[in-house]
């Protein structure tokens, strides 16, 4: 029981956040849908199940995808991925305008980045996104399939680690002089409320 717990803990701790891929490893649609069928059954408020997927994977629509979307806001003098180095996919989470569903789109993507952790790839959610652009360029109805949440899938070029900190230190993560990027999580003293 242990070490299946154990075990476990390995894939959560591999799911980081990865914004460096290696482009040229594609990602197919029937690799998307699969990663959407393990999401498909997760749960939802209510379970109105609100949530629609634009799936994209081909270069030229990655490309365009790709200037709608702000990375790693903390790392000032990064303007996200390089060419070559950009995400091969995109799930775009979409629902209508006025529906909240961000509870559900969480569940969402962690369970989908969980699957893509398990077959070797990796991502990143983004939600610092231009939404109205992503209608257009996807045509989606802005009203009913306004863009919730995105995520980026490849082939992870980075190495990610976390580090133990306590809950008054910095939190902001950071790279290294190696490129090695370190994400500060609270230890989980300080997390419970005793
Ligand atoms: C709801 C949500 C929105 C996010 N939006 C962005 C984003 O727009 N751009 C980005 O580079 N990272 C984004 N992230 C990734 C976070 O920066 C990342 O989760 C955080 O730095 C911790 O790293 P970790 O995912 O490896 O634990 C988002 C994460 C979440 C959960």
């Amino acid at each position: 029981m242990q070490d299946r717990l154990e075990n476990f803990k390995r894939t959560v701790r591999a799911n980081r956040s990865y914004r460096r891929f290696f482009e040229d490893v594609r990602v197919s649609d029937e690799t998307l849908t699969d990663l959407l069928e393990l999401a498909r059954t997760t749960a939802s408020g209510q379970n109105n199940q609100v949530t629609r997927f634009a799936l994209v994977s081909e270069p030229d629509r990655c490309q365009d995808l790709f200037k709608l979307l702000r990375w790693a806001g903390a790392l000032k003098d990064w303007d996200g991925p390089e060419a070559g180095e950009r995400p091969s996919a995109y799930i775009v989470l979409v629902s209508p305008k006025k529906v909240n569903a961000a509870w559900d789109e969480g569940i969402i993507a962690q369970t989908i980045l969980l699957g893509a952790s398990e077959i070797g790839l990796g991502g990143c959610m983004l939600g610092s996104i231009d939404r109205l652009e992503i209608c257009n360029t996807l045509k989606l109805d802005p009203e009913t399939q306004w863009p919730k949440l995105v995520i980026a899938l490849g082939k992870p070029k980075e190495e990610v680690v976390i580090e133990d900190v306590r809950q008054d230190q910095n939190l902001k993560y950071y790279r290294d002089e190696k490129q090695v990027h370190h994400v500060p999580k609270i230890v989980l003293e300080d997390l419970i409320i005793r």
